[in-house]
């Protein structure tokens, strides 16, 4: 058994059985002059100090002026990938599109090309150097896509990657099929041929091997319409696959309306969102999910965050990270943009990037809070002033120490 004693806040404390919602966001649970204890890699108790009786234990950690929450939990990663794509990062600054670059070759295909190429070994290797970097930076559960295979072979060399990463590491991973991620090369006659390999090869193949959670798809223009994500959800859904999907980026097409007739988990990047877009969420338990480091990045829009909120929604935040529109991996970042592009308080960010998180990607029966019985995944910050600090110092975590299911990283 651990003790962490005298923590100054402890956050996202007590029981949740859904996302937070509207005003609930801004009023995140948390307790001053706070003690934990971890038994084994769970958390036992916590509670006031005032309440702490005697309890034999193996260490303490003295917390004094220190913060205590769950560790980030990223819906939303491509992180799985061959290559970095710097060269399109100036093309940009030079003037081309993200759509432009995609258009001549780049983008997502430049991104298939260069993994087809790699192999199972070289991928995991570079891939769990990536996932390691985030668990020191304190995620500490992660959602991770395919989707740069765009083959049958490359997609299921993807989601072995995938697999190891989940045996090799203490945190939740899992797994999301978003081979609708371009129409590849071989297909663009005919796009009808690549949504029957999706439907009737990969989806079969990849659920019977228990690689799956969830099933995705790009649904943008010039990507894959609405219609298609109509029929690659169902069949994944007829194989038990919960669908999390990209929609609403570049353009309002009918995504969220579909994503949520087909009881979508997740609606992921809404840069471009209407009220009626907000309307229809308010009808259902799709939980929205803004990337703002994709708008940062790729300098488009924000998700409207505050209008999601104030709708009295649930929201949760991630990274997207990914070699074409957001190459970092850092949580505290989009904790910081949170609160500065998406103007959300510190505590609405917070809550978006934990509890929200892990119901965004269903891990929240076992983390995303402080809650007795979850897993000890904890941060401990540096002693600050306030939480309010901890998105502040953007660019710089504010992270002392990591606790990875109970263990002190
Ligand atoms: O979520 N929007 C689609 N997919 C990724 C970008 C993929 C890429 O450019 O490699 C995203 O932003
Ligand atoms: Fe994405």
């Amino acid at each position: 058994m651990k003790l962490i004693t005298n923590i100054y806040q402890l956050l996202v404390t007590g029981e949740y059985d859904k996302p937070l919602c509207g005003k609930e966001m801004g009023a995140m649970p948390y307790i001053e002059n706070a003690y934990l204890v971890i038994d084994e890699d769970c958390i036992y108790e916590y509670g006031i100090m005032d309440d702490l009786h005697p309890i034999a234990v193996d260490e303490v950690i003295d917390a004094t002026g220190q913060i205590v929450l769950p560790m980030w939990c990223d819906s939303h990663t491509h992180l799985v990938f061959a290559t970095t794509r710097e060269d399109e990062f100036v093309d940009r600054i030079k003037g081309l599109s993200y759509q432009e670059i995609a258009a001549k070759g780049g983008g997502i295909l430049n991104s298939a090309r260069k993994l087809q190429a790699m192999s199972e070994d070289e991928l995991y290797k570079d891939a769990l150097e990536r996932l390691s970097q985030c668990i020191k930076t304190g995620t500490g559960a992660i959602e991770i896509k395919t989707g740069y295979g765009l083959t049958v072979a490359s997609e299921l060399k993807m989601l072995r990657v995938i697999k190891r990463l989940s045996t090799a590491v203490d945190i939740p991973v899992k797994a999301t099929l978003l081979a609708a991620h371009a129409i590849p090369e071989r297909h663009k006659q005919n796009r009808a041929a690549y949504i029957d390999e999706i439907v009737n090869e990969m989806i079969p193949a990849f659920t019977k091997e228990s690689l799956v959670d969830f099933i995705d798809i790009f649904c943008e223009t010039g990507y894959f319409t609405v219609a298609e994500m109509d029929t690659i959800v169902n069949a994944g859904k007829a194989h038990g696959l919960k669908p999390k999907v990209h929609v609403n980026q570049f353009t309002s097409i009918g995504g969220i309306q579909k994503a949520i007739e087909l009881e979508a988990l997740t609606v992921d990047h809404l840069e471009e969102l209407t009220e009626k877009d907000i309307d229809e969420l308010k009808t259902s338990n799709t939980i929205p999910v803004a990337l703002p480091g994709c708008s940062f990045f790729l300098n488009i829009p924000y998700t409207p965050a505050r209008k999601i909120i104030d709708s009295g929604l649930s929201l949760a935040v991630a990274t997207d990270y990914n070699p074409g529109s957001s190459p970092s991996s850092s949580m505290n970042f989009i904790v910081s943009q949170a609160c500065i592009n998406l103007k959300m308080t510190p505590a609405e960010a917070i809550v978006a990037a934990t509890i929200n998180g892990a119901f965004a990607m269903d891990v929240a029966k076992e983390t995303g809070s402080i809650t007795k019985g979850k897993k000890a995944n904890l941060i401990i910050t540096k002693p600050l002033p306030s939480y309010n600090a901890i998105p502040y110092h953007f660019g710089q975590h504010q992270i002392d120490e990591v606790i990875v299911n109970g263990e002190v990283l």
